[in-house]
């Protein structure tokens, strides 16, 4: 329990006390603000020479690879030509060392976040905010999952109701737009998201707002289940991609290592390549259900009485999103092999 002055004497003594402590905090206070001049200094001195770095790493490619198309002329003996080969993957390891520690420091935000937030700054500079954020955004995704599902169950099941599903696809637009933006901070903190997963979620936005603005009618009526049974589907397979990679997450800081392509720990590559061939039948099922939507969509946008503009716009959406899912799952597959493969030959 705290204690609570009684008499006068007493109050002047917990007064000076008081005092006394804040004079330490004060002092406290102002070694912080030094503290953070030195950092911001030595933040401006590291960016800048990264910068400067980076530059003439740019102008010494150029030059070796002049030296390598003028081969003959230039005279180079095996020797030579085996030193540039080596200064070439040097350079390569550095540029990637160089975003690592980039990933560490602030920096001017992109055009997107620049709009969204204006021009403060984002980076978080440990690796722990940087877990945590990164923990966050997934378990916020597991939140909506679960309520996006329960919501397109009570429309698909419970109420047929325009101004429910309104309020559905209402809170898809807003849902999608915030992971753009989570993605775009985490992206500045040096995640490897692949641009497509960010853009497909700017498309996913774009067609929710283009269903939230599909006047109810006979064509809306005869996609609306399909949709809503897609959705449900769609909220499944997020559940299970949240159980994949928030076990990667939590495997890999177990390990220590930040990026899984740097991991040669054999349990965490068994581990994620028994969750990588369970996920991918149902990611493609839900690829192909998503050209299945935009050929539906397509045949309905062909009949006489199709005016509404929403439908054609839904089907090149869905066709877009099917092409780069598909296209993007099976490279990231590709490159989780090759990675793998030059590992194992590695050891
Ligand atoms: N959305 C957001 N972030 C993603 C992502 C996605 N779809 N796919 C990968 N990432 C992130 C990873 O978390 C990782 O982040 P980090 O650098 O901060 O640690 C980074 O991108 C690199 O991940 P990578 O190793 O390339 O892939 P992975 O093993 O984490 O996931 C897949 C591979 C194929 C399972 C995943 O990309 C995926 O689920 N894709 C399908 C998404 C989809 O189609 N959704 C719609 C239908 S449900």
């Amino acid at each position: 329990m705290l204690f609570s002055p009684t008499g006068y004497t007493e109050c002047l003594r917990e007064w000076e006390d008081l005092e006394k402590n804040y004079q330490q905090i004060q002092d406290t206070h102002r070694l912080y603000k030094q503290k953070l001049e030195e950092v911001t200094k030595l933040q401006d001195n590291c960016s800048g020479a990264i910068a400067r770095q980076r530059k003439k790493l740019k102008e010494l490619t150029a030059s070796l690879e002049g030296c390598k198309e003028n081969h003959s002329t230039a005279k180079l003996n095996p020797e030579d030509v085996d030193a540039i080969a080596e200064m070439e993957s040097s350079i390569k390891d550095r540029t990637d060392a160089f975003s690592e520690m980039e990933s560490f420091l602030p920096k001017k935000n992109g055009l997107y976040l620049n709009l969204v937030l204006g021009n403060v700054n984002v980076t978080l500079l440990n690796k722990q905010s940087k877990f945590a954020y990164k923990d966050e955004y997934e378990k916020f995704k597991l939140v909506f999952t679960v309520i996006l599902f329960v919501f397109s169950f009570t429309c698909r099941v419970l109420f047929s109701d325009r101004t429910l599903d309104a309020l559905f696809n209402f809170l898809l637009v807003w849902y999608y737009c915030t992971l753009t933006i989570r993605e775009s901070v985490l992206i500045s903190n040096g995640s490897r998201i692949k641009g497509w997963w960010v853009f497909h979620h700017y498309v996913s936005t774009f067609q929710s707002g283009v269903m939230l603005t599909w006047p109810d009618g006979a064509l809306y009526q005869m996609f609306r289940n399909q949709f809503l049974t897609y959705c449900l589907y769609q909220s499944f397979v997020q559940f299970l991609q949240y159980y994949y990679q928030s076990g990667c997450l939590y495997r890999l800081r177990a390990l220590g290592e930040k990026h899984n392509m740097d991991i040669t720990v054999e349990g965490f590559q068994s581990w994620m390549w028994r969750g990588l061939t369970f996920l991918l039948p149902f990611l493609f099922f839900c690829h192909f259900w998503q050209l299945y939507n935009s050929i539906t969509l397509f045949q309905m946008f062909q009949l006489p009485e199709c005016k509404e503009w929403q439908v054609v716009m839904c089907s090149c959406s869905y066709m877009v999103l099917f092409m780069g899912n598909v296209f993007t799952t099976l490279e990231v597959v590709y490159q989780k092999y090759m990675n793998n493969q030059d590992k194992s030959k590695n050891l």
